[in-house]
């Protein structure tokens, strides 16, 4: 198995580090053996993935390593690849200028040694993370303090066989694709980019050097930014050897489209591809259904890694959902990992072992788009959708029906009726196809649907985006009209509110929020509406950063 990886490995050229890994492997399969629980002992993921040439990794939290069993065996036995989640970041090993502390980090690659385990460094050149003395230097004394940090941190760890790779840049865009303006872009430019990678190198010839970031994992303009900055970087000779697609997915916000074909399309420039921080967010709370979604999303970036042959393997964030960054970050979403928080598996957990353990699939061709999209019967509750079949060069399995970007159904046949909708309502469908690889056609042409009156209903509510930014957006306006044969002298418009957003402010409507539910009233001056007539509200929202949902669902009764 370790020949297999090692063999891999070496075409990315780092002979020097896994050669001295090999005589690991025995030692390390007892290990795994030993402390496995029984009824994984057979097959851990991490032979799994071994015996495709692939890592399975997971990041480890100091805390828990240094204190609990439970925690330990399993990080032992299950995977093959550590990241450090916190240890390896500059506000913990270069605190203050020139005071480097290395307890965390030293901890992280002592417990990959000990378990014949390889270490990715996460992260050199970052904007969080990284301290106030940092971010307010002078552009020469900040270029001084980057090489002296890459020296160090990399260098510490370039003899050792166990550190194979390092995130040298980490979340450099905007979700628009344009470049984030970070302390580092605003004080060296764009060229703190190339800087960097050229210091890593000279810090650990042997390292394989990755850009890191979030939702890249489909194609789409930050992806597309991602892809031309790698493609330039590495025909002016920048060493970029590696792309990490975090992958923090969230089953509300749907599966990313055309992930398969995103890796491979950088596997086509030369580099290798990776996951590096998968997690899979729900809503809480917990119910079969959303382990079910969830175990989906888990193994279809399995899949996705399986089918590239340049996509080296898949580091889960963590694996328990007792130490996730989560709930922290998105109070009222968790449970994202494949253990629950009391270390039993999850739906996930199988899904992921199973994606692994299965056959190798050499099928890299997806379905063809599904054509000629249409709607019928529409009532005010539901539509009736009907698509021309895709076809697909081993068998289409099903389609995904997609209501604006969220996955609302699947079909094995070129049908779906998409129920529960709201009274004149208006909403956009698309479906794509899949194959038994897990392979994902493109998204097919939309077809917009508005319901019917409801029965005692007569309104439609259309919102614009006016602008938006990456900590919030201006919804201006909401078309509210009245579509009845009568006057109306009130309304009421309800959507819905992303997980995590707040309304800072709102004009010409009454706004209350309960749950993900807002509902906008009249104001007394434009509630009286004539057959036909329409009138407007706007509001303004916060959002987390890097968070690019917007409200949905609107409807007016
Ligand atoms: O260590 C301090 C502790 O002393 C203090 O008592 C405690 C109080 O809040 O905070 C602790 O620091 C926390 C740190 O994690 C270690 O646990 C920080 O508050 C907290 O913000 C930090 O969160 C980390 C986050 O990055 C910061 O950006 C998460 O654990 C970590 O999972 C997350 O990881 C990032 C990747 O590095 C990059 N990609 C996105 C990913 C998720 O946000």
């Amino acid at each position: 198995m370790l020949v297999t990886i090692a063999r891999r490995i070496e075409n990315f050229g780092i002979e020097q580090k896994v050669s001295a890994m090999r005589w690991l492997a025995p030692v390390a399969l007892l290990a795994t053996l030993l402390i496995a629980t029984p009824a994984q002992a057979a097959e851990p993921l991490r032979s799994h993935a071994e015996d495709r040439g692939k890592f399975i990794g997971t990041a480890l939290a100091t805390t828990p390593l240094a204190g609990e069993a439970a925690y330990r065996n399993i990080a032992a036995a299950q995977f093959n690849q550590i990241t450090a989640e916190n240890a390896m970041k500059w506000e913990d090993t270069e605190p203050s200028d020139g005071n480097y502390t290395f307890a965390g980090a030293d901890q992280i690659v002592a417990f990959a040694t000990q378990n014949n385990q390889t270490v990715h460094g996460h992260t050199l050149v970052w904007h969080s993370q990284t301290p106030g003395w940092v971010q307010g230097l002078s552009a020469a004394a900040m270029r001084t303090a980057m090489q002296d940090h890459i020296a160090t941190v990399v260098g510490r760890y370039a003899a050792n066989p166990v550190v194979t790779s390092w995130d040298v840049v980490n979340e450099a865009f905007n979700e628009d694709g344009t470049f984030r303006t970070s302390f580092w872009y605003n004080t060296l430019g764009q060229g703190y980019i190339a800087e960097a990678f050229r210091l890593a190198r000279a810090a650990d010839p042997n390292a394989r050097l990755c850009i890191n970031d979030y939702n890249v994992e489909g194609i789409n303009a930050k992806s597309t930014a991602l892809y031309n900055l790698v493609s330039s970087l590495r025909s002016q000779g920048v060493p970029v050897d590696c792309v990490g697609f975090q992958a923090h997915l969230a089953t509300q916000y749907g599966f990313p489209g055309q992930v398969q074909q995103n890796l491979q399309r950088f596997a086509d420039l030369g580099v290798e591809v990776r996951f590096t921080e998968l997690d899979v967010r729900i809503v809480m709370p917990r119910d079969a259904a959303k382990d079910a979604t969830q175990a989906t999303y888990f193994r279809n970036i399995i899949n996705a890694c399986n089918a590239v042959t340049a996509c080296s393997g898949v580091t889960l964030w963590g694996f328990t959902d007792k130490h996730s960054w989560v709930p922290d970050t998105f109070p009222s979403e968790g449970a994202a990992l494949i253990y629950d928080a009391n270390y039993a598996t999850k739906p996930a957990y199988t899904a992921v072992h199973d994606a692994l353990a299965g056959p190798p699939s050499n099928d890299t061709t997806p379905p063809t788009t599904p054509t000629a999209l249409t709607a019928s019967g529409t009532t005010s509750t539901s539509t009736n959708l009907s698509w021309t079949a895709s076809t697909d060069n081993v068998g289409v399995v099903g389609y995904d029906i997609l209501r604006g970007s969220s996955v609302v159904g699947t079909s094995t046949t070129t049908s779906f009726t998409a129920s529960g909708l709201s009274p004149s309502t208006t909403y956009q469908f698309q479906v794509r196809a899949r194959d038994a690889a897990g392979l994902t056609s493109p998204l097919s042409g939309a077809v917009s649907v508005t319901t019917g009156p409801g029965s005692g209903g007569g309104c439609t509510a259309a919102a614009t985006t006016q602008t938006q930014w990456s900590t919030g957006y201006v919804i201006q306006p909401v078309t509210v009209t009245n579509t009845g044969s009568a006057g109306i002298s009130g309304w009421t418009v309800t959507f819905t509110l992303p997980a995590g957003h707040t309304i800072t402010g709102h004009w010409n409507a009454a706004v209350t929020v309960s749950g993900s539910t807002v509902t906008a009233k009249n104001m007394p001056y434009n509630g009286t509406l004539a057959a036909n007539a329409s009138t407007s509200f706007g509001l303004q929202a916060s959002r987390p950063n890097g968070n690019t949902a917007l409200p949905s669902g609107y409807s007016c009764a």
